[in-house]
């Protein structure tokens, strides 16, 4: 699948088919995240992938959202800020935040390439989560995402996106258009 159709095709899906993924799949696009930059290249992000019936059910009741629990397969992705922390001091939060968000595209893209469908899940109790998974207090839920292939009956709807009109500026916040200058083709080969 080419870049742009994945990004294009990507979107949050809540019911899913009875049928199982391949966990094959799921691996290969958490392995994607291993390619998301990082704040001196230190590695900040961890996925842990849940298979266990009575654990999916008890994140599904952490994350007080049913359709959380109606899959074979969940992904938890949590971060170490502490150790970004060490290295970028009052950074923490920004860069831990900032870190998981670009591992966690590159992991959604992964999973739409493979023809499967999620929804980033970011409201839960964490402490429940951690308890559930045994992850350490140091670390940090950043986000739940259930795994599933979509349902028939739901395929094809997909939410209307941003204009690009709204989101991009030209030299200056609010300025809509590119200088004159800008637009001009360039000769210099150099
Ligand atoms: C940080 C974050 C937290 C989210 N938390 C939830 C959630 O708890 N439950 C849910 O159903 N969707 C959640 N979503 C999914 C958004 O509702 C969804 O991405 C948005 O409506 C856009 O739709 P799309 O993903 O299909 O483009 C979350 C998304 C993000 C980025």
């Amino acid at each position: 699948m080419e870049l742009e159709e994945a990004i294009k095709k990507r979107k949050s899906v809540r019911n899913f088919s009875v049928k199982k993924p391949s966990w094959r799949d799921i691996i290969q696009a958490i392995d994607y995240a291993r390619f998301a930059p990082m704040a001196g290249n230190i590695y900040s992000v961890k996925f842990i992938f849940v298979s266990d019936r009575e654990k999916i059910d008890k994140i599904a009741e952490a994350c007080q959202q049913e359709f959380v629990g109606k899959v074979h397969y969940l992904v938890v992705v949590v971060s170490d800020r502490e150790n970004v922390k060490k290295n970028y001091d009052f950074y923490d939060k920004q860069f831990g935040a900032q870190q998981s968000g670009a591992a966690i595209q590159n992991f959604l893209l992964g999973i739409t390439e493979k023809g499967l469908s999620t929804c980033w899940v970011g409201f839960f109790v964490e402490d429940q989560i951690k308890r559930t998974l045994s992850i350490p207090e140091k670390m940090c839920v950043e986000a739940v995402f259930p795994i599933g292939i979509e349902h028939q009956f739901m395929k094809g709807r997909s939410k209307t996106k941003i204009d690009l009109d709204s989101i991009l500026f030209f030299n200056k916040y609010g300025k809509k258009n590119l200088d004159s200058d800008d637009t001009k083709p360039s000769f210099d080969n150099s």
